[in-house]
């Protein structure tokens, strides 16, 4: 059976709350929380699939939590090659329409660089509006979108079929 490490930074507590979901519905998975249980690289090599997840602050910023082991794998670049990985994180459509979600984007370009495989859990970016996101490409995001704040109520199905996507998707 696959490791799944779920690594997640969240500064209001919507991303954690979508990864504590996430967690309960794959077997053999571990969160990590980025402010309270990250360490060093080396924590990534326990697992064979990663989910990332990481909400968007600033004008298009990672969520702080993330900034330094970001920076840390750009220089010592750790070789990720064999792991699936796939992303997700909260934003608001209303309020940071210019940049919804772009952390998702910024991640991954990071993460396929080092030689992961980063094709898994694109999603429609239909039924979102919004101005640009760095993480949208050819009507889809490279990854899970949630907003919380302007559609709650979608937040949970939206997470259950990522999950469901995700597990068809890397035959896990
Ligand atoms: C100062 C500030 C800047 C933000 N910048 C962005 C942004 O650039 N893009 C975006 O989609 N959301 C942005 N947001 C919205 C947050 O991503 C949103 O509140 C999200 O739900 C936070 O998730 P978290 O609780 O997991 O940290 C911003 C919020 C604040 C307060």
């Amino acid at each position: 059976m696959v490791n799944i490490g779920i690594f997640v930074g969240s500064s209001g507590g919507i991303t954690l709350s979508a990864a504590q979901q996430l967690e309960e519905l794959f077997e053999n998975s571990q969160l990590i929380n980025m402010e309270e249980d990250y360490d060093d690289l080396e924590q990534f090599d326990e697992f064979d699939v990663l989910l990332i997840g990481s909400s968007t602050w600033g004008q298009g910023d990672v969520q702080r939590d993330w900034v330094d082991p970001l920076f840390e794998m750009q220089n010592e670049e750790p070789d990720f090659s064999g792991k699936k990985v796939a992303f997700f994180g909260a934003g608001d459509q209303e309020s940071h329409p210019e940049e919804f979600v772009t952390a998702l984007g910024k991640m991954k370009d990071i993460f396929t660089k080092l030689g992961a495989d980063t094709e898994y859990g694109y999603t429609s970016a239909e039924g979102y509006t919004f101005k640009y996101s760095y993480a949208q490409k050819d009507g889809r995001f490279c990854g899970l979108a949630i907003d919380d704040i302007n559609q709650e109520d979608l937040t949970q199905e939206r997470v259950f079929n990522w999950a469901q996507q995700l597990k068809k998707e890397m035959g896990i």
